[in-house]
C-alpha cells in the first residue's frame, strides 16, 4: 500500500510536521511525525496546505527497468560465469591466483578473503571464463549467497587435507538453491596428508555423487601449490558451460549486479559489477539501488581502462554519485533525469522504511513501559 509519514510528507511541502499534525488532527487523524499515513489522506493535507499532488507510483518509476524482453534471435554465446567456493583456507584464491599467475593471497590481511573478487582467464580451450573469488570465512554467508545467486557454476573447492567442513555444507546448499551446477575441485594433493579418496566418500552425506564414484558431479584433483590439474579444471568448466549453452543480448542496453562497492580515496566510489545482458559503455547513465552516476570510466580485471564491457564481464564504474550496495542490480537508463527520479525514489522508500521500522520500536518500547 502506498503510504509515507508525516516527516516525509511535511519535508516534501516544505511544511512544518507539527503543522501537518495539527491538520490531520483537524481532519480526526491523530498521528506522531514518525508514523505513516496512507496516500489519499496525505494528499488531502497537501491540498488542504495549498500543494499540487503527482503521486508516482512504484510502476512508474521501476517499469522497463529490468528485465524488458530481448528481441527474438538476438542471443549470442557469453562466457560461463564460475564461483569459487569452500571452506576457509581450502585454496580457493590460491587456484584462482595459479590459474592467473597472480599474487592475491599475499595482500590479504591475515590470508583471508574478505571481499569478493571478479577476474576474467581463457581456458586451454580457448573460451573466456569470469570467475569470482568468494571468502570462505564463516562471517561471510550473505556474500557466499549473492556469489551463487549471480553464477551460472559453482566450482566447490575441498583441500584433501582437511575434507568436507562447515562451510562445504554451506557452499553445496547455496549452489542448491540457486539451482547451479557443482564441480568440486580437490585442492591441495601435494600434501602429504591428502586424502581425497575421503573428500569424495565425505560428500556423498550431501548427495553429492562424483564421477569416479559412479554420480554426476564433474571432480577435479589439483593443487593450487603444484599446478597440477589447473588446465584439466579449466577444461572441465568449460566443456560444462557448453553444455549449459549460455546466451545473453549484447546489443542492448546493459543490466547486471553491483559484486561490491566501495568509497576510494582518490577514484570517489568505485562499483564493481557483473554485466549479465547488453553492453556497458563509457558514458553511459547507470542506476544501482538508490545511487546514479554517469560512466566516467570502467576498467578491468587487470586494472586497464575499457571502452566497454560485454555480457559475463567483471568490470570496475567509475562515475556513481555514491557508493551502491553489493548484491544491487544496475541498469543503464536514457538520461539523467530519468536515472534521478528513480534514484531519488529509491531514496526516499529506504528513508520511509527506516522510519515506519524505527515507529514500530518506539510504539514496541511504549507498550512495555505501559
Ligand atoms: P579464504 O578466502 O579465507 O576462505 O581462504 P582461501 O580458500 O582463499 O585459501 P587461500 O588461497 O588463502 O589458501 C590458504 C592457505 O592454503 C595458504 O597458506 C595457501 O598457501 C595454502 N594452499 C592453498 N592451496 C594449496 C595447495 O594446493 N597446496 C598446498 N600445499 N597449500 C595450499
Ligand atoms: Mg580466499
Amino acid at each position: 500500500p502506498e503510504t509515507i509519514t508525516v516527516q516525509e510528507l511535511a519535508n516534501r511541502m516544505s511544511e512544518r510536521a507539527v503543522d501537518v499534525v495539527r491538520l490531520l488532527m483537524k481532519q480526526g487523524v491523530m498521528k506522531k511525525i514518525n508514523e505513516l499515513i496512507d496516500a489519499d489522506t496525505a494528499q488531502l493535507i497537501a491540498e488542504e496546505l495549498g500543494h499540487t499532488v503527482r503521486r508516482v507510483a512504484e510502476s512508474d518509476v521501476e517499469e522497463g527497468l529490468f528485465d524488458a524482453p530481448d528481441a527474438e534471435g538476438a542471443q549470442t554465446s557469453r562466457p560461463p560465469v564460475v564461483t569459487i567456493m569452500g571452506h576457509v583456507d581450502h585454496g580457493k584464491t590460491s587456484l584462482l591466483d595459479a590459474i592467473r599467475h597472480t599474487k592475491v593471497v599475499k595482500g590479504e590481511a591475515g590470508g583471508i578473503t574478505q571481499h569478493i573478487g571478479a577476474y576474467q582467464v581463457t581456458s586451454p580451450l580457448g573460451g573466456l571464463i569470469t570467475f569470482i573469488d568468494t571468502p570462505g570465512h564463516a562471517a561471510f554467508t550473505a556474500m557466499r549467497q549473492r556469489g551463487a545467486k549471480s553464477t551460472d557454476i559453482v566450482v566447490l573447492v575441498v583441500a584433501a587435507d582437511d575434507g568436507v567442513m562447515p562451510q562445504t555444507a554451506e557452499a553445496v546448499n547455496h549452489a542448491r538453491a540457486a539451482g547451479v551446477p557443482i564441480i568440486v575441485a580437490i585442492n591441495k594433493i601435494d600434501k602429504e596428508d591428502a586424502n581425497p579418496q575421503r573428500v569424495r566418500t565425505d560428500l556423498l552425506q550431501y548427495e553429492i555423487q562424483v564421477e569416479s564414484l559412479g554420480g554426476e558431479t564433474l571432480e577435479v584433483e589439483v593443487s593450487a601449490k603444484t599446478g597440477d590439474g589447473l588446465d584439466k579444471l579449466l577444461e572441465v568448466i568449460q566443456l560444462q558451460a557448453e553444455i549449459l549453452d549460455l546466451k545473453a543480448n549484447a546489443d542492448r542496453t546493459a543490466e547486471g549486479t553491483v559484486i561490491e562497492a566501495k568509497l576510494d580515496r582518490g577514484r570517489g566510489p568505485v562499483a564493481t559489477v557483473l554485466v549479465q545482458r547488453g553492453t556497458l559503455k563509457q558514458s553511459d547513465i547507470v542506476v544501482a539501488g538508490s545511487e546514479w552516476g554517469r560512466v566516467r570510466m570502467l576498467v578491468d580485471d587487470k586494472g586497464g581502462t575499457v571502452p566497454e564491457a560485454l555480457p559475463s564481464t567483471p568490470v570496475e564504474i567509475l562515475g556513481f554519485n555514491g557508493a551502491p550496495e553489493a548484491g544491487d542490480r544496475f541498469a543503464v537508463v536514457e538520461n539523467e533525469a530519468r536515472a534521478r527520479e528513480i534514484a531519488d525514489y529509491r531514496q526516499r522508500q529506504k528513508r520511509e522504511q527506516a522510519a515506519a521500522r524505527a515507529t514500530v520500536r518506539v510504539s514496541g518500547l511504549e507498550e512495555m513501559m505501559s
